[in-house]
C-alpha cells in the first residue's frame, strides 16, 4: 500500500456509475454506428456482440482484479504485480494519451452541436445535404473546431483537478437514464420514419459473405474502445472501488448498459441514414450529418437537438476524465508529481496533439500516414493494434502469471467460488489470447 491514503468511489452503485461513465461515450453513439455502417451493418454488429461477450467480459474482470488486488494505476499494478510485464501498463498509458486527443476533438463537435442547435436554426432544415455541407464547413474552420477540442480538455482539466468525484457520480445518474430514454425515443421515431425499415435491416440482418479478418479486427476493437479495457484505464478505476464492490457484478453490469447503448444508438441511426437517403459508409460525419436530419423532422426540433447533445457532451465527458485520471494518477504516483503537475502534463500533451488531430481534418487533411490522416491514423493505431495487443497481453498476464488465488480472491471475496469460474478461466487463459492472435495473424496477411 502507498504511505498517501488513496480516494475510493463512494459503494457498489458509484462503482457501476463511474466505470459505466467511462464506457459509455462516443465510442457507442459516434463510433460504434459509422463503423457498422462501413462495415456492412448486421454482420458486424453481430461480430461485436460475440467479442464482447468471449473477450471483452472475461478482460474487464481481468482488469477490475489487477486494480482491486493492488490498489495501482495501471503501471504501477503491473510493476507491484511482476516487474517484467510493466511494459503491459505503459502501453497502456501511450493508448489512453493517444485516445485522448482525437476524442476530445469529436467531444468539441457536439459541444459546437449543442451550442449550435440553440442559436442556429440549420437543426430546421429538413434537406440532408445542408447538414453535410454544415458539418464539412465546420470541421475545415481552421479555428473553431481547435477551439471546442481545447475547451472540452481544459473542462475536463478541471474536473480531475478538483476532484469533483461526488458531481460526477450525480451527474451520470441522472444523465444515464436520460441518455437511455432519449435514445429509445429517437430510435423508434427513427424507425417510423419512411423507408426506416430498410435500415433496421441493414443493421440488423447479418449479411456475413463480406465479413473479412479487417471487419473483425475493426469489430474486436470497437469492442474495447467501447468498454474502455486493454488500456488499463479500468485497472486504474478498480483500483479506487470500496472494499466490497464485486467485481463481477460491476462487470456485468456495465457490459450491458454499454452494449445496450451502442444498439439503441444504431436503432436510432440507421433508419434515419436509408430515410434520408445518407451513405452509411460516410465514416466520423455519421451521426453528425444524421442527427439533425432525425431533428429536423421533429416539433421543437432545437429543444430535442439541445438536450440530446448535452447528454452526449456529458457522456464524452465521463470517457475524457475516466482516460485522463488514469494516466494522471500514474504521472502522480509514479513520477511523484504533484496532482495539479500531473494533470497539466496531461492535458498539455492532449491539447497539443488534439490540435494536430483537429486540424488534420481540415487544413492538413493533405498530410497522411499509410493513406490515413493524423486523426484516423490514431483512431486506427489505438483501436485496432495498442488496444487488442493490450488485450491480448493482459489475458496472457492474468492467465498465466497472476496469481489465481490472489484472482479468485478478487472475484469471490467470501470464497464461494462460483461455477462459472471454469468457464473463465478458460477464456483467460486459452479462448481469448488464441483467437486475438490468429485475428493478428489473419490480418497482417500471413495466412
Ligand atoms: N469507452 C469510451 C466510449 O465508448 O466512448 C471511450 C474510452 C474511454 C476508451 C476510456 C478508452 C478509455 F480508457
Amino acid at each position: 500500500m502507498s504511505a498517501k491514503k488513496r480516494a475510493t468511489f463512494g459503494g457498489r452503485l458509484s462503482a457501476v456509475l463511474v466505470a459505466a461513465g467511462s464506457a459509455v461515450g462516443l465510442g457507442n453513439i459516434w463510433r460504434f454506428p459509422y463503423l457498422a455502417g462501413e462495415n456492412g451493418g448486421g454482420a458486424f454488429f453481430a461480430i461485436y456482440l460475440l467479442a464482447v461477450m468471449i473477450v471483452g467480459v472475461p478482460l474487464m474482470i481481468s482488469e477490475f482484479s489487477l486494480g482491486t488486488a493492488t490498489h495501482r494505476n495501471a503501471v504501477g499494478a503491473f510493476r507491484q504485480l511482476n516487474k517484467r510485464w510493466v511494459f503491459i501498463g505503459y502501453m497502456g498509458v501511450l493508448a489512453s494519451v493517444l485516445i485522448l486527443s482525437f476524442y476530445l476533438v469529436v467531444a468539441g463537435w457536439t459541444a459546437e452541436y449543442m451550442f449550435h442547435s440553440v442559436f442556429s436554426d440549420q437543426v430546421q432544415n429538413p434537406d440532408p445535404a445542408s447538414h453535410v455541407a454544415a458539418f464539412e464547413n465546420f470541421i475545415t474552420n481552421p479555428w473553431k473546431p481547435v477551439l471546442y477540442a481545447l475547451g472540452f480538455g481544459l473542462v475536463t482539466h478541471l474536473i480531475i483537478t478538483m476532484g469533483v468525484q461526488k458531481g460526477i457520480e450525480r451527474a451520470s445518474k441522472v444523465m444515464m437514464p436520460m441518455l437511455f430514454v432519449a435514445l429509445l425515443v429517437l430510435a423508434i421515431h427513427s424507425i417510423l420514419m419512411p423507408g426506416g425499415m430498410e435500415g433496421l435491416k441493414f443493421f440488423l440482418a447479418p449479411d456475413f459473405s463480406k465479413v473479412t479478418a479487417k471487419t473483425i479486427l475493426a469489430a474486436v476493437g470497437q469492442a474495447f474502445f467501447s468498454l474502455s479495457i486493454g488500456l488499463g484505464t479500468m485497472i486504474t478505476y478498480a483500483s479506487y472501488f470500496k472494499q466490497g464492490t464485486s467485481v463481477r457484478g460491476t462487470t456485468l453490469q456495465v457490459t450491458l448498459l454499454d452494449t445496450t447503448v451502442a444498439l439503441l444508438a444504431g436503432l436510432m441511426i440507421f433508419p434515419a441514414v436509408f430515410s434520408a437517403g445518407i451513405e452509411p459508409d460516410s465514416g466520423p460525419s455519421l451521426v453528425f450529418i444524421t442527427l439533425p436530419s432525425i431533428f429536423s423532422t421533429l416539433p421543437m426540433s432545437a429543444f430535442w437537438s439541445t438536450i440530446f447533445f448535452l447528454l452526449l457532451v456529458l457522456a464524452a465527458l465521463t470517457s475524457t476524465i475516466s482516460m485522463h485520471e488514469s494516466v494522471t494518477a500514474y504521472l502522480e504516483e509514479e513520477w511523484k508529481l504533484s496532482r495539479r503537475a500531473a494533470a497539466w502534463a496531461v492535458t498539455l500533451f492532449t491539447g497539443v496533439l488534439g490540435i494536430v488531430a483537429s486540424l488534420s481534418m481540415g487544413i492538413w487533411s493533405g498530410y497522411t500516414l499509410f493513406g490515413f490522416n493524423i486523426f484516423d491514423l490514431l483512431d486506427y493505431v489505438t483501436a485496432n493494434i495498442l488496444l487488442p495487443l493490450g488485450a491480448l497481453l493482459t489475458c496472457l498476464f492474468v492467465g498465466w502469471k497472476f496469481d489465481q488465488k490472489v484472482f479468485r480472491q478478487q472475484l469471490y471475496p467470501d470464497c464461494n467460488v462460483g461455477k462459472e469460474y471454469r468457464v473463465l478461466r478458460f477464456l483467460i487463459r486459452y479462448l481469448c489470447p488464441l483467437s486475438l492472435i490468429i485475428l493478428f495473424i489473419y490480418n497482417l496477411g500471413w495466412a
